[in-house]
């Protein structure tokens, strides 16, 4: 059970005479460095009891991944070079010459892994729970921009930075998903001044992370104002909220399980990470390959393989991102119980039996070449990097030197 609500609120102020001696001893418990000065106590209001088990947690291990990803990050910057003709380079000399080098790249690719599986289950349990309906709709929302930023932005832009043949074919894609957005896609797109695999890096490092934090912020506040939601199951599937005598955790207990549950998963990723180095293909050549994607975005490649066009990608992330947009507009009613939200729960199981269908017709798949040469009339991606010295030669997006 957690604190009475005095301890809650730090509220122990009561002095007491010590026997005898006649000197007044103080009750309060001592006040740390963080309760004097930061008021720590304040974030222990109560929260339902269930906030601690680890269906509750999953978004709060999300967090910490995230927390571990951008320290891994910020170090792994130091040593990544993001110039196409030097990217790859830099990689291997990290995990080759640079003391833990390549168990520092390993985590941070195996921790992007972990926090995927961790979201997506995090989503699940709130899809599940029916938690998108009033009052903590705008918190789904919020949540549906972190998907699509932290899985089509952060993820996806990792993938690219290597610059082997996986990445250059993910650029492929990226420049047809910009074609889809017109006049802001040839902006995005232009190489007037940086090449894009650079543009890409600037993203991956700088505005996808504040878009993060932004919606991050946003998410949590919104989690604390509505506080957790009750369990979807007997007579609380139709409550907003529990009520205050209810209430029987506290917030630090929440966090606490939060960060148990983070030290067993990260640790043993960590693990993961010792054993099993982050891959690495074969340079770029410039040449297309036949090259699978990352898991997570393997049922977009059964998609492409299937309809033999890349926009049929675009367009299923864009029906994925709107149907979950949807989800609290489409199941209004009050009962967030499973069995009794038949419907949703079909559509629900109808889209994951969808992607989970094509990632392994994928997988099992052979690789197919998906062709985009025509895209090169549209946009022309081959204007030099970053503003040559003039004797030096400059270099196209494949990192191919060639004269200005
Ligand atoms: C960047 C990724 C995300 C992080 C770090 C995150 C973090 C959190 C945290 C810490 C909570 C408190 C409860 C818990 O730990 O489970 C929470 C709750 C919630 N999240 Fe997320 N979340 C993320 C993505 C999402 C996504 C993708 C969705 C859905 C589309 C979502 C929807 C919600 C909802 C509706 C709640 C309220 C849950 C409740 O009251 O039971 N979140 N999130």
């Amino acid at each position: 059970m957690g604190a009475t609500e005095g301890s809650r609120l730090g509220k122990h102020t009561s002095t007491t005479r010590d026997g005898g001696h006649g000197k007044p001893v103080s009750t309060a418990p001592p006040q740390g460095f963080l309760e004097r000065y930061a008021r720590i106590s304040s974030l222990d209001y109560p929260v339902p009891e269930h906030g601690r088990t680890p269906a509750y947690t999953l978004g709060g291990i999300s967090f910490v991944g995230f927390v571990l990803l951008f320290a891994t990050g910020v170090l792994l910057q130091q040593f990544f070079d993001p110039a196409p003709e030097r990217a790859y380079a830099s990689v291997e000399h990290l995990g080759k010459t640079v003391p833990g080098g390549a168990w520092l790249r390993a985590f941070h690719y195996w921790a992007a892994q972990a926090v995927v599986v961790t979201l997506l289950l995090h989503l699940a349990r709130v899809f599940v729970g029916g938690v998108y309906k009033a009052p903590r709709t705008l918190t789904w929302f919020a949540g549906v921009a972190l998907l699509a930023t932290a899985l089509f932005g952060s993820y996806f832009t990792g993938t690219v930075l290597k610059w082997d043949q996986e990445s250059f074919d993910a650029l492929m894609h990226y420049r047809e998903g910009l074609k889809l957005l017109g006049p802001l896609g040839t902006f995005l797109g232009s190489t007037e001044a940086v090449s894009l695999n650079v543009k890409l890096f600037a993203s991956h490092v700088t505005l996808l992370p504040l878009l993060l934090v932004l919606l991050l912020a946003a998410h949590f506040y919104l989690v604390h104002v509505h506080n957790l939601s009750p369990l979807p199951f007997g007579k609380d599937s139709t409550l907003a909220a529990l009520p205050p005598d209810r209430m029987t955790g506290t917030f630090m207990e929440h966090t606490r399980s939060i960060l148990l549950y983070a030290a067993i998963y990260y640790g043993l990723v960590g693990v993961l990470a010792w054993a099993v180095p982050a891959p690495l293909g074969a340079p770029v050549t410039g040449e297309e390959m036949s090259i699978k994607p990352p898991w997570p975005f393997l049922w977009l490649y059964g998609i492409e393989n299937l309809t033999g066009r890349m926009d049929t990608m675009m367009h299923a992330i864009a029906a994925l991102l709107i149907l979950l947009a949807l989800a609290p507009l489409l199941d209004r009613g009050i009962d967030r119980h499973p069995a009794r939200r038949k419907g949703t729960m079909a559509v629900g199981a109808a889209v994951l039996l969808a992607i989970v269908g094509f990632s392994l017709y994928a997988a099992i798949a052979p690789p197919q070449l998906h062709h985009h040469e025509h895209m090169d009339m549209e946009m022309d991606m081959t204007a030099p990097a970053a503003m040559p010295h003039p004797e030096e030669p400059t270099h196209d997006d494949t990192g191919h030197p060639h004269s200005p």
